[in-house]
């Protein structure tokens, strides 16, 4: 991010360039997905298949699952599908249509129904209507407004936004600032991928809004680097609303201080944690830090930041202009709204599905069409890497945090991956714990140690005293690890050492 940082000499530039595994990667190399969905379609022999012909690298989703297996190219097309195996990109991959379920869709209102990249195409439809609404009536009616609409954060944790927002608001600080994250590192999810390309305005749009509750008087779009097109796009739209003047509301005849600068990631999942994020803003290893403070009491260079996901503010611009009831009469009471779900292409009908919160997992998994070529499904993977794995007699689950919750899963960013029957579990257990072992920021021990050690165990679970030492090692990492990264990596991977049924 372009601010003053301190020189702090060749050891701490060494340390950064070898956590971030952009820094110390060869430029040509092709980057080959590992993620979930891409090795259950066959990503490894791929993975192989290429690097016999160039070099390649390992990385964890570029945003395409739908059409797994998924390459991306260095000049940052992506290549999916029968094209990944030629290492080169075919037509620019068509994006499916989202589906909502839900009784109005929020998430995806302009997904695919035409070019909102471009401001006027978005505000034809809607873009930049809330900005105006609120500079007229103020912080305090945003603010308002979203706590009556029970709004909660979309990134992983539920937190509500408004909260967030007032907490931020209330530093006595001299600066402050509003950032999107747009680090959507699980694989198996591509929503924020979507929006950040398909409706930039909106996010920016949410993050103006952010900015004017908080009294911040700069953004940051933070986007991975495996997402490329997602960065372009958004920088461009911002630069059209800058020029346009509706960014900092001057073309609405009350501007305010705001200003937005759209920052690349250097390929590291822990990155979107938001402490790790926040350290990498600063230039620095992108490690995970105890809370609190919070980043909306001391976040970027010490000031009150509010870091927000992509997809919770795409809410806010809908809730400002339809109203809190609106809001309020989707979902669940205690879970007021949709979430946007990303289903890979392990689906008979991959792509985003909308829907409310409270929907029966069983009811997105049926409109997924069940497994690809109509084979049998006996499990999904839902929420990524810290997220869960739900055995078909768990598909009635409502998708709401409290319900999941009391079953002991996790919807994550809402990413689901179709794991057939016979899937190979422990070749899916050594998966998931490689990638643990590969992206741990390595702060703490038992996360950075355990990964590995677990993996190694990993390697040989035929006697059930290896079985019992990989539990208790599980265990030991998820009750003793700084962040959610360490603490949830036993959930996976108890229910991939269950049975197809849950058992264990
Ligand atoms: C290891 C780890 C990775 C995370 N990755 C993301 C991410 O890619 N995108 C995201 O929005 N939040 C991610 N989060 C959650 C963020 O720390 C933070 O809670 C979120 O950005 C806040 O936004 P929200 O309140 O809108 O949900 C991650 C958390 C952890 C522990
Ligand atoms: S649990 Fe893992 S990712 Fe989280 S702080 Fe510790 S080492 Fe880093
Ligand atoms: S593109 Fe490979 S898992 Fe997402």
């Amino acid at each position: 991010v372009t601010e003053r940082a301190p020189d702090r000499g060749p050891a701490h530039a060494r340390g950064v360039a070898s956590f971030f595994a952009d820094l110390h990667a060869d430029p040509r190399a092709l980057r080959v997905c590992r993620g979930t969905s891409c090795e259950l379609a066959g990503a490894a022999a791929l993975h192989e298949e290429l690097a016999r012909r160039g070099p390649c690298r390992t990385v964890y989703c570029v945003g395409y699952c739908h059409r797994s297996p998924a390459v991306l190219l260095p000049d940052g097309r992506v290549a999916t599908g029968a094209d990944a195996w030629s290492g080169e990109a075919g037509a620019a991959p068509e994006e499916p249509l989202p589906r909502c379920l839900a009784r109005a869709p929020v998430v995806t209102e302009r997904i695919g129904r035409g070019d909102f990249a471009r401001l006027a195409a978005a505000r034809a439809a809607g873009a930049w209507e809330a900005l105006p609404l609120a500079l007229e009536r103020g912080a305090a009616w945003v603010l308002d407004t979203l706590e009556r609409s029970g709004e909660r954060g979309r990134g992983g944790g539920g937190f509500p936004t408004a909260a967030k927002w007032r907490r931020g608001a209330a530093q006595p600080a001299p600066r402050r600032f509003a950032v999107a994250n747009g680090d959507e590192g699980d694989p198996g999810s591509f929503v924020d991928r979507v929006l950040l390309e398909r409706d930039p305005h909106a996010v920016l749009e949410g993050l103006a809004l952010a900015a004017l509750a908080v009294g911040a008087e700069r953004g940051i779009v933070y986007v991975r680097s495996e997402y490329p097109e997602a960065r372009e796009r958004v920088a461009r739209a911002a630069a059209e609303a800058r020029a346009a003047g509706v960014l900092d509301g001057a073309a609405f005849g009350r501007r305010f201080p705001f200003e937005v600068e759209v920052v690349s990631g250097r390929g590291s999942y822990v990155c979107g944690e938001e402490t790790a994020l926040l350290a990498a803003l600063e230039g620095r290893r992108g490690e995970v830090r105890p809370r609190p403070p919070y980043p909306s009491e001391r976040g970027l260079f010490g000031l009150p930041t509010v870091v927000n996901n992509v997809e919770t503010l795409v809410n806010v611009p809908w809730i400002l202009r339809r109203g809190a009831e609106a809001y309020r009469a989707l979902g669940a009471p205690s879970e007021p709204g949709t979430k946007a779900l990303s289903l890979g292409r392990g689906f008979a009908r991959p792509g985003i599905v909308e829907v409310e919160f409270g929907t029966p997992l069983r009811r997105v998994i049926e409109e997924g069409g069940g497994g690809r070529d109509g084979v049998e499904l006996e499990a999904v993977a839902l929420g990524g890497p810290m997220g869960c794995i739900v055995p078909r007699s768990a598909w009635d689950v409502p998708l709401s945090g409290a319900a999941l919750a009391a079953r002991g899963l996790d919807l994550g960013h809402g990413g689901l991956v179709a794991i057939p029957r016979g899937t190979d579990r422990r070749a899916l257990l050594r998966h998931w714990l490689r990638f643990m072992a590969d992206e741990s920021c390595g702060r703490c021990v038992p996360c950075r140690v355990g990964s590995r050690r677990a993996l190694e165990l990993a390697g040989d679970l035929e006697a059930p005293a290896a079985r019992e030492r990989l539990a208790r090692l599980l265990e030991l990492v998820a009750t003793t690890s700084l962040c959610p990264f360490g603490q949830r990596i036993p959930g996976p991977a108890r229910g991939l050492l269950a049975g197809p049924e849950g058992a264990r």
